[in-house]
């Protein structure tokens, strides 16, 4: 039996066979060198086989491989501390767990505990991964359909429309948004909506997630789109709020020096016995008071739009499986020992890796790089089939005349590898945040040798 036969036949698959990568670049068994411009759809968030991580996990992988979190590891909490740091935007807590649909179930399930709400909300276009919870609030019907009968009762909104935000009420326990979403296409959400979004959250009770599982991790040029300035609303039209009503960040004070309940979920959160089921029914749920004591504020209110919970996956640990769910301390200050668990979570050769990715983040100024690359790539990339640019940083849409499937076949003839998504004229791109510019300005003369209708391009 081949080994392709082995495998279960669920991938459409690029006709390469890639046997290395070194940075951006992609070499197949037949001698053929590639543009990573895919990133192993945005996994390769440092390029392929970077040193630091290869050595950070090599060293790791000597020392100890494994342990469970039922024994503390420094590596581990330096990692959860590091990756917090480094997210910021409150965001103080860390679960560690696998990939980005178990990040997005745990959130999801967290919200639907503490509150006692069993509907959630996310967006027309949304992908959240495979998961029950997560399938619950993914639009894509071809997945969801065989599935409709367990699925949750999940409300579906019109991205950045402020008008339709009234369907957001307190049954929901929670909304789920890609701040960029994707797979639909490099849709945006305006800093406008996030602030209503964050508003109506507040006013209904219910929790604000962010799933950065793309957005995440420097790939915007920024840490991360919660408390990103570029997504909040415009000063004039969101003033800061005080307190239980604030749709920009504000540093939590210390809620239990001053006695204080948190901002949404009044009550402890509910117990979770090991099949999931709760132990302790949850207190009904009472949507945060607008007329609560104002809270003192430690530090001055940060830029943008903080979620009360974020997510992130794919190139957190740059091809090692992980992913993490960051919470506010008001989230996680309910949290016991079995509320949430993983085996493989938190397991100390991710953290190193993940650990390498930010400290090399860092030293090499890769959020400075990763912004200049989506600044050229906004320049340069408008000719041939392009229509429109969308996005930012390196997740990057181009809307193009021709279908994309075309477009990206064409690329690949001549040696670039890049995206579709479920809009069939936007062709992704999410490189490597350290691609060198030249591999741009590359891609750019590609695209204009392939014309506007990429037929005749094609071999
Ligand atoms: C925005 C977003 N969320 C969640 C997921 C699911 O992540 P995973 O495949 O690691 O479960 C994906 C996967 O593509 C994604 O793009």
């Amino acid at each position: 039996m081949s080994q392709r036969s082995a495998l279960v036949d669920t991938y459409a698959q690029f006709p390469l066979e890639v046997v290395t990568g070194r940075g951006s670049r992609l070499r197949t068994r037949d001698g053929h060198a590639y543009w990573d411009f895919y990133g192993g759809h945005a996994v390769a968030l440092l390029g392929h086989c970077h040193p630091a991580v290869t050595r950070a996990v090599s060293e790791q992988a000597a020392a100890l491989t494994f342990y469970s979190n039922v024994v503390p590891l420094e590596i581990r909490s330096r990692a959860a501390q590091r990756l917090c740091a480094f997210a910021g935007a409150g965001l103080d807590h860390v679960f560690f767990c696998n990939s980005g649909a178990e990040a997005n179930e745990n959130a999801l399930k967290l919200a639907i505990a503490r509150t006692g709400r069993t509907r959630i909300a996310s967006l027309d276009g949304g992908w959240h991964g495979r998961t029950l919870l997560a399938l619950s609030a993914t639009t894509e019907e071809k997945l969801r359909k065989p599935f409709s009968g367990v699925l949750c009762d999940a409300v579906r909104l019109r991205p950045n429309d402020l008008d339709d935000l009234h369907r957001l009420d307190d049954r929901a326990a929670a909304v789920i948004v890609e701040p960029i979403q994707s797979i639909a296409g490099i849709v945006s959400l305006t800093g406008e909506y996030l602030a209503a979004l964050r508003r109506r959250c507040d006013d209904v009770g219910a929790y604000l997630i962010f799933d950065e599982v793309q957005t995440g991790m420097g790939r915007l040029g920024r840490p991360f789109a919660a408390g990103d300035v570029h997504f909040g609303a415009p000063p004039d039209r969101n003033p800061p709020r005080k307190r239980r009503d604030e749709s920009v960040c504000i540093q939590q004070p210390d809620l239990e020096a001053d006695g204080v309940e948190g901002r949404h979920m009044a009550g402890p959160l509910p117990r979770l016995d090991k099949t999931g089921g709760t132990t302790v029914p949850p207190e009904p749920h009472r949507p945060a008071s607008r007329e609560g004591p104002t809270l003192p504020l430690t530090r001055a209110p940060l830029p943008g739009i903080c979620p009360d919970m974020a997510t992130s996956a794919k190139g957190i640990a740059n091809g090692i499986p992980m992913g993490a769910l960051l919470m506010n301390a008001r989230v996680a200050e309910a949290l016991r020992p079995g509320d949430l668990g993983s085996t493989f979570g938190g397991g100390p050769v991710a953290c190193a890796a993940m650990l390498a990715v930010i400290e090399t983040t860092e030293r090499e100024s890769l959020l400075e790089h990763a912004a200049r690359l989506g600044a050229a790539m906004r320049d340069k990339l408008s000719g041939g089939p392009v229509l429109e640019f969308r996005g930012r940083g390196c997740l990057v849409g181009l809307r193009t005349k021709p279908p994309a499937a075309s477009v990206q076949k064409a690329l690949m003839q001549r040696g670039f590898v890049t995206g579709t998504s479920a809009d069939p004229h936007v062709l992704r791109l999410m490189p490597p945040i350290n691609t060198p510019l030249d591999a741009v300005d590359e891609l750019a003369e590609a695209l204009t040798t392939l014309g506007g209708t990429v037929d005749a391009a094609l071999a």
